[in-house]
């Protein structure tokens, strides 16, 4: 199974602040947005993963997180030339794809909730094993984004990009697991109106096909998106509200890396010496004495 970042587009709703960084570098709380994507791969299981970012900014990208060898993972990047649509990251991803399922992460997508990690498992077993899988989130506008509709049984029957009349609240959010030969599909695809290679044609293919699961996530899940300049203060005063109140961090690549084994503990020690007394720092310092009191007692 692969995994894909879209980090590319222009970040115009957040100027001046993006007009020499990528939004997906700007902080939500204290870590870099694209910590919160790679967090979701990482929970997946996924650890082959290509980052998509603008030609100006994969640079940064490659500064901060490098090869991925510091989380246990491997990276890779590529560059989309110009916001074409969501899609066509099937396409310039094609090689890295090769004959896997795979699942793509908006960079500037933020799901936190119990029980993530099962419904993420469950997504990607349900692609290697040739079913789509799209999570519906009830939201109060959702005419922003892309919108479900559903039959009188419930069940999902299409989905319709930014409809001035939603036929339901439930949206679809940016985190997409698809089994191999997604490529193909992309390749049917043709500009829409507003000239992108739409995500939400390619789903609806898995719609009519009877190929797609359409997970809801529950009332008590958050899933935040952080492209305005609201919706990324709201974003950073939420994580800072969870992380104080525990002292734990949320979405931290070097925290999952630890927990699932793909770095050691003189590892973790030495990222926390690195990060020195910075809050990010502080919390991954909790996680290795938390380590020490609770993990290893089975508490
Ligand atoms: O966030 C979920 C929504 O994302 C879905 O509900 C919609 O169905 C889907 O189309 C998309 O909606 P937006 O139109 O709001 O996406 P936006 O253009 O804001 O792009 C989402 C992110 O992807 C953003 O961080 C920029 C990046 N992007 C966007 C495009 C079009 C790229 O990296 N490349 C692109 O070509």
């Amino acid at each position: 199974m692969k995994g894909i970042i879209l980090a590319g587009g222009s970040g115009t709703r957040l100027y001046p602040m993006t007009s020499v960084i990528s939004k997906q570098l700007m902080p939500v709380y204290d870590k870099p947005m694209i910590f919160y994507p790679l967090s979701t791969l990482m929970l997946s299981d996924i650890r082959d993963i290509l980052i998509i970012a603008t030609p100006e900014d994969e640079e940064n990208f490659k500064r901060l997180l490098g090869d991925g060898s510091s989380f246990g993972i491997k990276l890779s990047y590529a560059i989309q030339p110009k916001p074409n649509g969501l899609s066509e990251a099937f396409l310039i991803g094609e090689e890295f794809i090769g004959d896997d399922a795979v699942a793509m992460c908006l960079g500037d997508n933020i799901f936190f909730g119990e029980g993530f990690e099962n419904t993420l498992m469950q997504a990607r077993r349900n692609a290697e094993e040739g079913k789509a899988t799209i999570f519906g989130y009830y939201v109060n506008e959702p005419g922003r984004f892309g919108v479900v509709e559903f039959d009188k049984e419930g069940k999902a029957v299409s989905i319709e990009e930014k409809p001035s009349e939603p036929k339901s609240n439930y949206c679809v959010t940016g985190l997409y697991f698809y089994p191999a030969k997604v490529v193909e599909y992309a390749k049917t695809l043709k500009p829409s109106n507003r000239n992108e290679l739409e995500i939400t044609d390619l789903n609806n293919i898995y719609l009519k096909n009877d190929k797609m699961e359409v997970v809801l996530l529950g009332r008590s899940f958050a899933w935040l998106d952080s492209g305005t300049t609201d919706s990324l203060l709201e974003a950073s005063s939420f994580i800072q509200t969870i992380q104080k109140r525990q002292s734990r961090v949320v979405s931290s690549p070097d925290e999952i890396a630890f927990t699932k084994g793909w770095i050691s503990e003189e590892k973790l020690e030495r990222i926390v010496e690195k990060y020195g007394n910075s809050s990010y720092g502080n919390c991954l310092k909790k996680v290795l004495e938390d380590h020490k009191k609770y993990v290893e007692k089975r508490i």
